[in-house]
C-alpha cells in the first residue's frame, strides 16, 4: 500500500504521458509480474537523467513491457539510439505495439535474447546503461558492459535495495539478495567509478565511470 509520502511524491512529479498510463494498465491486465515495471516516478526520473546527460547511445538490460525504454527514449535527443535487451520473446509483440505508438519508438532497437550473449555482439560506446534484468547476474552484466561504457559515462542499476533485504539476515539460498549485495559491495570498492545509491523506489545506484578508464 502506498504511504502518504509516496502519494505526495507522485502528486508533485510531472505526469506520465497517456501512452505510458495505457501501457501500465495493459501490463497489469495482460502480463504476469506487472510490478516489475518502473512506474510513474522512476520513469520520470529516467527521462530526466536523459534530459540532463543527452546520451546519443543508451543500453537497457531487461525491457519487460517497454515502460522504462519509452521513458529513456523520451528524454534522449531525436537522433539518439536506445538498445534494449529482453530474454522473454513472448513480450516482443506487446512492446512493439507500444513502441510503434510512441513518437520516441523510432529511437528504440530491441534485441531478444540473453543479455550476456547479446552484449558481446554490440560494438557501440554507451553514454548510459540502465541495468534492470536478472538480479543474480548484476556483477556479470557490470563486467560485460564496462568497456563499452564511454569514459565519463553512466550505469544506473535498479533494485539495489532489493525490498530492503540487503540489510536483513540473508539465507544462503536467497540467491537474488546475495547477488545484489555482492554487486553493491563490489562497485563501491571499484576505484574506476563513483556511486550514489538513491533510495528511490527499490533503490537506484547511479554509477559514473571515471574518465581515466
Ligand atoms: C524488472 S523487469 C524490467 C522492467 C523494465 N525495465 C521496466 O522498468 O519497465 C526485468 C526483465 O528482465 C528480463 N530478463 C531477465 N533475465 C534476462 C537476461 N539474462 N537477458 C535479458 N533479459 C532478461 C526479464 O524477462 C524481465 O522482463
Amino acid at each position: 500500500m502506498s504511504s502518504a509520502i509516496d502519494n505526495y511524491i507522485e502528486a508533485h512529479t510531472t505526469e506520465e504521458p497517456d501512452l505510458l498510463k495505457k501501457l501500465n494498465r495493459e501490463t497489469h491486465l495482460r502480463v504476469v509480474n506487472p510490478r516489475m515495471l518502473s512506474g510513474h516516478v522512476q520513469g520520470r526520473f529516467l527521462k530526466m537523467i536523459c534530459r540532463m546527460i543527452q546520451p546519443s547511445c543508451v543500453l537497457e538490460l531487461g525491457t519487460f513491457t517497454g515502460y522504462s525504454a519509452l521513458c529513456l527514449a523520451e528524454g534522449m535527443p531525436e537522433d539518439g539510439i536506445l538498445h534494449t535487451i529482453e530474454i522473454n520473446d513472448e513480450l516482443e509483440e506487446f512492446t512493439q505495439e507500444f513502441f510503434a505508438q510512441s513518437p520516441h519508438g523510432k529511437k528504440i532497437k530491441q534485441h531478444i535474447g540473453n543479455a550476456l550473449e547479446i552484449i558481446p555482439t554490440l560494438i557501440e560506446s554507451f553514454d548510459l546503461v540502465f541495468m534492470d534484468a536478472d538480479k543474480r547476474e548484476y556483477l556479470s552484466y557490470y563486467h560485460a558492459i564496462f568497456d563499452n561504457v564511454r569514459p565519463g559515462g553512466y550505469i544506473i542499476a535498479d533494485n539495489t535495495l532489493w525490498d530492503g533485504k540487503v540489510v536483513e539476515n540473508t539465507t544462503a539460498n536467497d540467491k537474488q539478495t546475495l547477488a545484489v549485495m555482492a554487486f553493491n559491495d563490489f562497485i563501491v570498492k571499484d576505484e574506476r567509478v563513483e556511486i550514489v545509491l538513491l533510495p528511490l523506489r527499490d533503490g537506484l545506484s547511479i554509477i559514473r565511470k571515471n574518465e581515466l578508464y
